[in-house]
């Protein structure tokens, strides 16, 4: 059975579709541990009710971020994961850690790559008038947010909507995103190589697969 481990820092819903995903047996793997740089982070509890392992490293605790990571890495390698997975991890991770982790590392970040990378997505879509948001799918590289896309979905942003209100709609699709991506992975099906996803063989295009 493959080996999957989780990083979170907060509400971890998008790590609650992954358990789900991965009881239901539409992800052939089992989700070893989950770490967190917050140990008030309610993915924790998750992790608790799901039986996982589950462990806080407190980042006062390092000199520097290279600490900090060499650290959660060796967390991480005690698992021998065959994937790592972001979900909803919010601290920037150091270039030897994503090196390290290259080709096995995935995130979900809430918009349409490369469109509003970083913080308060939802907030810039709706100030900039955007019809529509959405969410990527990505391997991650160095470059903050800016790994190969492999999947995105799109939902509309109505007139008058409410922050909270697209966050849901987006959330809502990564539940199904993610897990399908992650089941692509541990089938064998997904890589990254040449600074890009491919799929099956095929060189994804810049905004991953075309579900549209
Ligand atoms: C998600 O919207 C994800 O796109 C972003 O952080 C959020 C995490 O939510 N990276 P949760 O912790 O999975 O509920």
């Amino acid at each position: 059975m493959k080996k999957i481990v989780v990083l979170v820092s907060g509400q971890g819903s998008n790590f609650q579709a992954l358990i789900d995903a991965c009881q239901q047996g539409r992800i052939d793997a089992t989700i070893v541990a989950v770490l967190s740089n917050n140990a008030q982070a309610y993915g924790l509890q998750r992790a608790e009710a799901a039986g996982i392992a589950a462990q806080a490293l407190d980042a006062k605790a390092f000199a520097d971020r290279e600490a900090f990571d060499a650290a959660l890495a060796q967390a991480i390698d005690q698992y021998q994961p065959d994937l790592v997975v972001l979900a909803g991890y919010m601290r920037i991770l150091s270039n030897t850690f994503v090196q390290h982790y290259a080709g096995r590392l995935l995130n979900i970040h809430p918009s349409l790559l490369p469109k509003y990378p970083g913080l308060h997505t939802h907030r810039q879509a709706i100030d900039n008038g955007d019809a529509e948001h959405g969410t990527s799918v990505h391997f991650v590289t160095e470059q903050l947010d800016g790994g190969p896309v492999i999947l995105q979905a799109k939902v509309p942003i109505f007139p008058g909507d409410e922050e909270y209100e697209v966050i849901e709609r987006v959330q809502t699709q990564e539940h199904t995103i993610y897990p399908l991506v992650v089941s692509w992975f541990i089938e064998g099906r997904l890589a990254m190589r040449d600074n890009a996803a491919w799929l099956d063989g095929e060189r994804l295009p810049a905004q991953g697969y075309a579900a549209d």
